[in-house]
């Protein structure tokens, strides 16, 4: 077994019958869903899902996962998902994909949001690993990235698969990858990328994770906040 796998069957032992349970996006994610289908199968689980991408969707309706759409909840009782980074403080870089919108309510809107990642994941500052995909309204591009770069930001617009136009998000934006400077804190590009016009959201995770798994070598570690 794969530390990815080891730390989702880990989170899945928080899942309880009755819940309402937010399905995250990727590969570890993948195998939460995985264990959730299992434990329904053989061990009369009883759960209700929502899922943050529509892969993750698919995914848990191939394994007969009950699924609900993000526009009929106001709550939910856990999410699981993955990450890009983590920072010892519990900040997360996610969004990498196309769901990042759907990833950040599912976050905020769960009673216990739990991280599961492999030690890969620990970075010393978020940005260090990957650019910070910013969402963008499309019109307002331009404007954004202006807004990003008085900030010290550098980057440009995500292009797409083929090369031949620019990535377009699940929910229809554009996506800037930006760099900043490593010594300005997550806390506070949050709020800066926050009160930016034009951004729809931006892949900084703060102050949203109740729990981080990780996994090293076969070993899961814990960190609540
Ligand atoms: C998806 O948009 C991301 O936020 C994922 O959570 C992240 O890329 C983790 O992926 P893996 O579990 O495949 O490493």
């Amino acid at each position: 077994m794969n530390d990815k796998q080891l730390v989702a069957l880990q989170a899945a032992k928080y899942v309880k019958s009755g819940m309402l349970v937010g399905l995250g996006t990727g590969s570890t994610a993948n195998y939460f869903i995985a264990e959730l289908a299992r434990c329904q199968r053989e061990e009369g689980l009883k759960i209700t899902t929502v899922a943050s991408s529509t892969i993750s969707a698919q995914y848990a309706q191939s394994l007969q996962l009950a699924i609900v759409a993000l526009e009929h909840i106001s709550s939910i009782d856990l999410y699981v998902d993955g990450a890009d980074e983590i920072t010892s403080d519990m900040t997360l870089l996610k969004g990498r994909g196309s769901d990042l919108v759907k990833e950040k309510l599912l976050a905020k809107a769960a009673a216990q949001f739990i991280v599961v990642a492999d030690a890969s994941k620990l970075v010393s500052h978020i940005g260090q690993n990957f650019a910070i995909p910013i969402e963008v309204i499309p019109f307002a591009w331009q404007l954004a990235k202006k807004s990003l770069e008085a900030m010290g930001g550098t980057g440009n617009l995500r292009p797409n698969a083929a090369n031949d136009g620019f990535w377009i998000t699940s929910h229809g934006s554009y996506v800037l990858d930006m760099k900043f400077d490593a010594s300005l804190a997550a806390s506070t590009l949050n709020t800066l990328i926050n009160n930016t016009p034009g951004v729809v959201e931006h892949g900084i995770f703060y102050g949203l994770s109740d729990a981080i798994l990780i996994a090293d070598n076969g070993t899961v570690s814990e960190r609540c906040a």
